[in-house]
C-alpha cells in the first residue's frame, strides 16, 4: 500500500495544487495529513476543499497548532503578531463547513496503516518542536512505537534511534529514499507543503510504501509569486509572502 504524506499546508493553495498535480498519475491508498491545514496563507478555503475532495482518500488526519487557533480552540497568545493576524483573518474567511472541518480535526497522536504513528509536534506532545537530536532523543524515550511521522518544524528530517543512540539521517538531494529497517526506530518529518523553512522554497512531501517499508521524499516547484500576491492582496503581513520566496 502506498500513502501520501502531507504536513503544514498553511492555506497555500498554489503549493497544494502543485503537489496534487505532481501525484495525480500515481495510485495512492490514502493520505496521512499531519496538521496545520490553515494559517499564514491566503487560500484557506481552497486548501480545505482540496483536502476534503481532491487528495487521495481515505485520509488519516490530525490537527496542528494553527488549526487550533483558527478554530478558536486555543487563543494564540503564544503566536507572533503576523501568525495571529493570519489566524484571525483565516477564521473570518473560512466558510462554515470548512471551519467545522478544521475544528473537528482530531488531536494526535493517531495510529495509521503500516503500524505508524501520526502526530503534529511529537508523539508525546502535539505542540512540541523536534528540531534537534536531543529533542528527538527525548521524544523516542516518551514513545514506544517504531515509526512516527511528524510535522510542525517545516523542516524535512529523519531521526533514527538504535537502542539509546539517536542520529540524523541526512536527506541528500530533493528526492531520495530511506528504508525502514527492523530493529531501528524513526521520527520522520515530510517537511511543509505550504511554508518550507529549510531554505528550499519548493513544496515538500513524502510517500510511504508499507510493504517495501520505503519512505521517499520529494520537492515540487510552484507559483510562489502568486501565493505571495494573494497574501498581500488579502491585506496580510508582507513578511508572510517574503518568507515563502526564501523558504524560511
Ligand atoms: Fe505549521
Amino acid at each position: 500500500m502506498l500513502y501520501l504524506i502531507l504536513s503544514d499546508l498553511h492555506g497555500n493553495q498554489d503549493a497544494l495544487s502543485a503537489v496534487l498535480r505532481r501525484v495525480r498519475r500515481k495510485h495512492f491508498d490514502g493520505t496521512f495529513l499531519l496538521g496545520d491545514l490553515v494559517g499564514y496563507g491566503a487560500g484557506p478555503n481552497k486548501v480545505v476543499e482540496d483536502v476534503r475532495r481532491q487528495i487521495p482518500g481515505p485520509i488519516w488526519k490530525i490537527r496542528g497548532n494553527h488549526d487550533k487557533v483558527v478554530a478558536e480552540i486555543e487563543s494564540g497568545e503564544n503566536f507572533n503578531q503576523a501568525a495571529l493576524q493570519a489566524a484571525r483573518w483565516t477564521t473570518s474567511k473560512l466558510t462554515k463547513t470548512n471551519l467545522r472541518f478544521v475544528r473537528e480535526l482530531p488531536q494526535g497522536p493517531i495510529e495509521a496503516p503500516g503500524g505508524v504513528t501520526l502526530c503534529h509536534g511529537s508523539p508525546a506532545d502535539e505542540d512540541q518542536y523536534l528540531f534537534s537530536v536531543y529533542e528527538a532523543w527525548e521524544a523516542f524515550n516518551l514513545w514506544s512505537g517504531q515509526v512516527a511521522f511528524f510535522g510542525h518544524t517545516h523542516v524535512p528530517s529523519i531521526f533514527v534511534a538504535q537502542g539509546r543512540e539517536v542520529r540524523v539521517a541526512l536527506l541528500q538531494g530533493p528526492t531520495g529514499t530511506i528504508r525502514i529497517e527492523p530493529g531501528l526506530r524513526y521520527l520522520i518529518n515530510p517537511g511543509s507543503v505550504g511554508q518550507p523553512r529549510d531554505r528550499d522554497p519548493r513544496a515538500a512531501y513524502m510517500t510511504f510504501d508499507t510493504q517495501a517499508r520505503l519512505v521517499r521524499w520529494y520537492r515540487v516547484p510552484y507559483a510562489i509569486e502568486r501565493a505571495g500576491e494573494r497574501i498581500v492582496e488579502a491585506g496580510l503581513p508582507k513578511i508572510l509572502a517574503d518568507r515563502l520566496t526564501l523558504g524560511v
